[in-house]
């Protein structure tokens, strides 16, 4: 398992606490509590159509959110801003908002894939959130952490219902935040609701500008993304990531199934201890997201990914791969499998595939065996 927080990230952390007057990061009563309390607000999110958005009232929430719920949340940003970075123009000035940036987990996760991934970018970021206690510890987490880009960084503690881009925005990050918005409303009307702000925000973005939706990864709200991943591709949007294809969701058929990742990420060994005292889980990033872009593009077949763990058995290994497929309209969730014999570069390609790999096959295989003349080869972050 990879860990994404370092230790820079932690001490900045501990220092933003001892400045506000927050818990300390120790698995104390108080603060093992107040994790427990927050992680039981956002699974109501899910649970409970009739649930409102989490009350910055609870106490010590901050704390909790800032020790635990932040680094977690910013592995997931990073995680789905690898796909974007192929995207981005080299050299390019990116304007980002955070939209309910909370502490700046997404912001933060951006600002570390681009330091690690595309450091010819520069980014030009504001944050907008409506709590003011958080908007001013994101502040100080990216001065620490990234001072130049905090020196260009603009922070808005603001309704989201003010936030309307006028194609001058090339990124919209929307983390753990449709969950939050338009709460206890008829479900259908919040559907609609939730679509038409997406579509203004996307319709917004420069013309060659992303919006990037993270949610949790709970069953409801990840089927509710996909659904509203059908609305945008409607409305004549593309979606980079994670889809392969732009049919219908073969996921949304079976009322049991959601796509979500679970990738092979731990917290950080520092806060192992009070993950555990909360019964909360420190290894497997679990989320799910999309990645939309304004301009439509182009379609590219023979390739799938993968939607589930992989199966291993003895010599062959099977994995289950959305893709494309003969369906005029939806995708199509086809489970494969491979004989370990066949030797040589595919091979290497299917046994290093796992939960959220997209694989290129060559002939495209029909759904059952794989035989060795089929040429395959593992796709990187973002690449189509
Ligand atoms: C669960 S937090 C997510 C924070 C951060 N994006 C992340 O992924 O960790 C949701 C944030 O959205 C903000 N929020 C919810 N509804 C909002 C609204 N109508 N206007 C502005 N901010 C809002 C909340 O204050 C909260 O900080």
């Amino acid at each position: 398992m990879r860990t994404l927080i370092d230790v820079p990230f932690l001490s900045a952390v501990d220092q933003v606490a001892r400045e506000e007057k927050l818990l300390v990061r120790e698995p104390s009563r108080a603060l093992v509590g107040a994790i427990q309390e927050v992680s039981a607000a956002y699974n109501a999110l899910g649970r409970d159509e009739r649930a409102r958005r989490p009350s910055t009232a609870l106490p010590d929430a901050l704390s909790a959110r800032l020790h635990f719920f932040l680094p977690r949340d910013v592995g997931k940003a990073y995680e789905a801003a690898r796909d974007l970075m192929p995207r981005l123009v080299q050299g390019a000035r990116v304007r980002a908002v955070d939209v309910g940036a909370g502490l700046g987990a997404s912001a933060l996760g951006l600002a570390m894939a681009v330091r690690d991934l595309r450091p010819d970018v520069t980014l030009a970021l504001t944050l907008i959130d409506d709590d003011r206690a958080a908007m001013a510890i994101a502040e100080k987490l990216l001065v620490r952490l990234f001072p130049e880009v905090s020196a260009a960084a603009r922070f808005l503690s603001e309704p989201l219902s003010a936030f309307s881009p006028q194609g001058d925005v090339d990124l919209v990050l929307a983390s753990n935040v449709l969950c939050e918005l338009e709460r206890g409303t008829e479900l259908n009307l919040r559907a609609d609701r939730l679509a038409a702000l997406l579509h203004r925000w996307t319709r917004g973005l420069a013309p060659d500008g992303h919006l990037v939706i993270i949610e949790p990864a709970l069953k409801s709200t990840a089927r509710a993304l996909q659904a509203q991943r059908a609305r945008l591709i409607a409305g004549g949007f593309s979606i980079v990531a994670p889809c392969t294809h732009l049919k219908a969701c073969p996921l949304l058929v079976d009322e049991g199934d959601w796509c979500h990742e679970d990738r092979a990420i731990s917290l950080p060994s520092a806060l192992i201890p009070i993950a555990r005292a909360a019964g909360l889980h420190y290894e497997g990033l679990t989320f799910s997201y999309l990645i939309v872009s304004r301009a439509s593009l182009p379609v590219t077949s023979a390739r799938g990914r993968v939607v589930a763990p992989p199966r291993d058995a003895k010599g062959k290994r099977g994995l289950s791969i959305c893709h494309d497929g003969g369906d005029a309209a939806r995708g199509t969730l086809s489970e494969f499998e491979r004989l370990d014999r066949h030797r040589g570069p595919s091979r290497d390609a299917w046994v290093a595939a796992e939960r959220g790999s997209v694989l290129s096959m060559n002939p495209w295989p029909e759904p059952g065996r794989v035989d060795g003349e089929v040429s395959i080869a593992r796709l990187g972050n973002g690449e189509r």
